[in-house]
């Protein structure tokens, strides 16, 4: 079995941030907490193969400045999530990530819900990937794992695909649902490393579900956010309450 990449989805990180600091720019100290480029240093540091941010329309996690400073500073891979919108296309030719990972965004969903229904939309779909493969920028296409939309990733002509696990993870603990959504997943898998596609999976994966997760054929890469972020928080908090203990000096 070839090694399954991990990419760190670290939006939450600017999620906690906004939730205090959100009129950022007019924050003239400098503990603007917590500072997502140095969540992407540290998650690389222990080993992720590549950084995914998602610059959102209504910005509510990742600023623009984000985007611009995880591009100077990480050492892996920079990986935009974006909905395909002219204003997002050009923000990405501009900074060039490594790849784009094209998402449907909807205001009022706390996270990205569904895919992206690139069966409806190939030809401008088609536009987009041509100018971002003549950038040098790899695009995914963020997708449920139904044939139809494979299809339509093949004639988009999209080098790669992100199979939407969510499905998947919310049915977990209902054993016939589950198993029905992993066996979608694992043919949308074999349909699109037929067709030559690389094939990526994300959302709702976590330390539980991974173990059926990462036996999916020909995955390239994962890319996980929350769960991941919720253990660093669980695995900090007693070192983070010790050291304002000492800085307290009690
Ligand atoms: N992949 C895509 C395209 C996403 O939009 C997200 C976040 O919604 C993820 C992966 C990561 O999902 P999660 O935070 O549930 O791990």
């Amino acid at each position: 079995m070839d090694t399954i990449l991990l990419g760190v989805n670290i939006d939450h990180a600017a999620t906690l941030r906004q939730s205090r600091y959100r009129d950022y720019e007019a924050c003239c100290g400098k503990m603007i907490e917590p500072d997502p480029v140095a969540v992407a240093l540290a998650a690389e540091q222990a080993g992720a193969d590549g950084i995914t941010a998602h610059l959102r329309e209504d910005r509510r996690h990742m600023q623009d400045r984000d985007l611009l400073r995880l591009r100077e500073a990480i050492q892996t891979r920079l990986n935009m999530e974006m909905a395909p919108t002219e204003e997002m296309i050009r923000f990405a030719l501009q900074i060039r990530p490594d790849s784009v990972c094209l998402v449907p965004e909807r205001r009022e969903e706390v996270s990205t819900e569904g895919g992206l229904d690139v069966a409806a939309r190939i030809e401008d779909l088609k536009a987009t990937t041509a100018a971002f493969t003549a950038a040098g920028i790899v695009t995914s296409l963020f997708i449920d794992p139904e044939p139809k939309q494979i299809e339509a990733a093949i004639k988009i002509g999209a080098p790669c695909i992100e199979m939407h696990t969510g499905a998947y993870a919310n049915a977990f603990y209902d054993v016939p649902a589950r198993e029905r959504e992993y066996a979608r997943l694992c043919e949308a898998a074999r349909l699109a490393h037929s067709a030559g596609m690389s094939v990526n999976a994300g959302h709702g994966i976590n330390y539980i579900n991974i173990a059926q997760i990462k036996k999916i054929p020909h995955l390239h890469e994962l890319n996980i956010g929350h769960s991941i972020l919720c253990r660093s928080i669980l695995f900090g908090i007693g070192e983070a309450v010790r050291e304002m203990k000492a800085r307290m000096g009690v």
